[in-house]
């Protein structure tokens, strides 16, 4: 069993929801926060990429590495600042957590791939299309290349209950107004509560190198709109497709973003989620 667990980037949204887990599980969890408030002793002050008061803490077990910057505005508009978070501040980390004998777990993402083919294997060479994408694969080289001790999950979206996007959509549908969905930008998406069981899963066995986990299939956000509408009885015309492109927004809009979860089948019993399901739980709950 993990006796304490260290989680870097505590009030981030993954974060939060393994904390949840790991201490039902009988965890001592601390987790850094750079928010002033809530600094507590479970709750220590790290802000990258200061990693001084890291320094000071005893890791325990495990350390989940899930601070991130990952606004597209923010990575487009300072790439180096973000990269001196996202990459040399994190692989310090690891070191870190490594030297005091802590199995280090990063979080990645199913964009160091460039979503041109369903379900890549772990062991594919990355290929990212957009610098997020190729932060994270950077930083997967450098811990990679530490050798023993070091995980890294790959996932696809997690898919949060409320989302501000699907409350406006339901407003919207109910009023009888039109919304508009990308055809082209897809998840596959992976519930907070399944990804906290997941990491809670590899921590406890001190699993090494590259997992990943994702949905079983993409769905584009015009089908999940089109969801949303028959959930309330909404008029189908309503849900009118449009692209990311059309709008002007610059990202790339991978055909893909499942991952090929067979490790965390073989080895920890874990399947891939249905994503209808899984978005099917969050609509339900708008
Ligand atoms: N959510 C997903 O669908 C998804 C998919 C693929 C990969 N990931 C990866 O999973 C990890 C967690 O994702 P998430 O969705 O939980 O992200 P999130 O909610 O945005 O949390 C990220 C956390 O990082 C913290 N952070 C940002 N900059 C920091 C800095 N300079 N120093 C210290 N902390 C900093 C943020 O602090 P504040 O709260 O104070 O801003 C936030 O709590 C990230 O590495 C992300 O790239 C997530």
């Amino acid at each position: 069993m993990l006796r304490r667990v260290l989680i870097v980037g505590g009030d981030g949204k993954i974060a939060t929801a393994v904390a949840h887990h790991l201490a039902a599980e009988g965890a001592e969890v601390i987790a850094t926060t750079r928010r002033r408030e809530r600094v507590s002793p479970t709750r220590p002050f790290l802000e990258l990429p200061d990693l001084g008061p890291l320094r000071d803490l005893d890791p325990g077990d495990a350390c989940l590495l899930s601070a991130s910057v990952a606004s597209p505005e923010a990575v487009r508009h300072d790439p180096e600042g973000v990269r001196r978070v996202n990459v040399e501040a994190i692989t310090a980390a690891a070191e870190i957590c490594r030297a005091r004998r802590a199995h280090v777990l990063f979080l990645s993402t199913n964009q160091v791939f460039d979503g041109t083919v369903p379900r890549p294997p772990a062991d594919r060479p990355t290929c990212p299309v957009s610098e997020y994408g190729r932060q994270k694969a950077e930083v997967e080289d450098r811990l990679r290349a530490m050798g023993q001790g070091v995980a890294i999950l790959r996932l696809a979206r997690a898919l949060e209950r409320g989302l501000p996007l699907f409350v406006e959509w339901k407003r919207r549908l109910l009023a009888g107004e039109p919304i508009e969905a990308f055809t082209e930008r897809t998840i596959a998406p992976i519930s907070y509560e399944f990804l906290a069981k997941v990491i809670g899963a590899i921590l406890a066995v001190r699993g090494e190198g590259v997992w990943q986990v994702s949905g079983n299939q993409d769905l584009s956000y015009f089908e999940i709109a089109g969801m949303l509408a028959a959930r309330l009885g909404a008029d189908p015309a309503l849900v009118r497709p449009t692209t990311a492109a059309e709008k002007g927004l610059l990202e790339p809009s991978p055909a893909h973003t499942t991952l090929d979860m067979g490790r965390l089948t073989t080895c920890l019993g874990f399947q891939a989620p249905f994503s209808r399901a899984v978005v099917e739980d969050v609509l339900e709950e708008l």
